[in-house]
């Protein structure tokens, strides 16, 4: 548990996000998943950690390269990162390689603590350290390895709960004109689209820029570029480097600038944000009711991390949503964690289906695109971000 730790939002009994189950066990992990402001730096965070063995495992199912708008958006950074360096990279969280791709196998390194997709990235060539991200793996690379130009992490530090240690691991790593390059999902974002479905077990923080510059302020690490990015429902690119190595551009000023204009640095603002997620949920459940009342069936779209915390928040279960469809190998023919709705392999939307939920509203332009046949059939979507509506 957080030693300083302002409660905000409680968002009741959850599973492991990632969880998909072979059966309806009734001995299914959960915690109670407790959102909240650390009051000296202001990061928005989880209040218990769950051990990261228990979620990031020999087989992890989430594949970044699952869609076509994921596999896009790492060559087109593998590429922007080339004006930095051509052969000195690491990459902290290489999932099953959708960014390791863009590189040549000599020019790139590797660390990811899921097995099933080392052994996968070491097998095409790329060398991959089976480890999670912390001190002592810096150590280990660095008997190795000589310190790295560019180091590149998507979605990977919101998920690491002991940041002074990660970030530590960082500033050992990182050349002395380095340049660390990581995304993850925005807190202004998740404010301004009332998307509390990105606050799960993997994530243990949210970050606003604000709270980053708090927190590597004390480690002589320095924000020098922050690049808005729409992937993840809306993230932050942001750039660091060692500290008074390089110029600090004005996004940096700017987007702190907005973050406390909306209130990032009160506790208001996320009070607000809290009354404004119990209201999603009244509307959520009275819609789906009202749906499956008037005979209408109602699937989801996508199994992801996001709607586990939404069906377990707000006790959706399979008497509203007859089934989840996926592309994930993975996940398909399993159940989702905690409140067991089947999951089938994605084909194309059956014309029985009335209603689909976006569980992966984050790729909203990518699926609306592929179902045409779908909408001109009548059928509907309904999501949640940024209010309860049908579209
Ligand atoms: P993502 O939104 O990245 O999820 P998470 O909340 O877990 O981080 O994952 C998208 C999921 O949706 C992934 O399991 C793949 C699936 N998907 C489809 O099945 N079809 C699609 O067209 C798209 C874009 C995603």
């Amino acid at each position: 548990m957080s030693t300083s730790f302002i409660e905000i939002l409680d968002l009741g009994l959850q599973p492991l996000s990632n969880n998909y189950l072979t059966n309806k066990t009734t001995n299914e992990f959960k915690y109670h998943l407790i959102a909240g402001i650390n009051p000296e730096t202001f990061l928005f965070t989880q209040k218990y950690e769950i051990d990261s063995s228990k979620m990031f495992n020999d087989n992890y199912s989430y594949r970044a390269s699952m869609s076509a708008t994921m596999r896009q958006h790492f060559s087109d950074i593998a590429i922007k990162i080339k004006d930095y360096t051509l052969n000195n990279v690491l990459e902290i969280g290489s999932n099953d390689g959708v960014f390791l791709k863009n590189w040549n196998t000599n020019s790139i390194v590797a660390v990811e603590p899921c097995k099933n997709f080392s052994d996968f990235t070491n097998s095409i060539g790329y060398k991959t350290y089976n480890e999670f991200w912390n001190t002592r793996t810096a150590e280990m690379l660095l008997e190795h390895h000589k310190k790295f130009e560019v180091i590149y992490s998507a979605n990977c530090f919101c998920h690491i709960y002991n940041l002074n240690d990660a970030f530590n691991a960082i500033k050992s790593c990182l050349s002395p004109n380095g340049v660390f390059i990581f995304e993850d999902p925005s807190l202004l974002q998740m404010l301004y689209n009332n998307s509390y479905d990105q606050i799960y077990d993997e994530h243990p923080h949210i970050f606003s820029i604000f709270a980053l510059q708090n927190i590597f302020k004390k480690l002589d690490l320095e924000i020098i570029n922050v690049e808005p990015i729409s992937v993840h429902g809306g993230s932050n690119r942001i750039y660091v480097s060692h500290k008074g190595c390089k110029p600090i551009q004005q996004t940096v000023f700017n987007t702190i600038l907005l973050e406390k204009l909306y209130g990032l640095n009160t506790i208001d603002a996320y009070r607000l944000f809290s009354d404004r997620v119990a209201a999603s949920k009244t509307q959520l459940t009275t819609l789906l009711s009202n749906c499956k009342d008037s005979g209408l069936k109602i699937i989801s779209y996508g199994a992801t991390s996001k709607s586990a915390t939404i069906y377990n928040y707000c006790n959706i279960d399979n008497s509203i949503i007859n089934y989840i469809i996926d592309t994930t190998p993975e996940k398909i023919n399993k159940f989702s964690p905690g409140v067991h709705i089947p999951i089938k392999y994605y084909n194309e939307i059956d014309s029985s289906v009335n209603i689909a939920f976006l569980g992966a509203w984050n790729f909203i332009s990518e699926i609306m695109q592929k179902e045409k046949n779908y909408i001109n059939n009548n059928g509907r979507f309904i999501t949640h971000v940024p209010n309860i509506k049908i579209l």
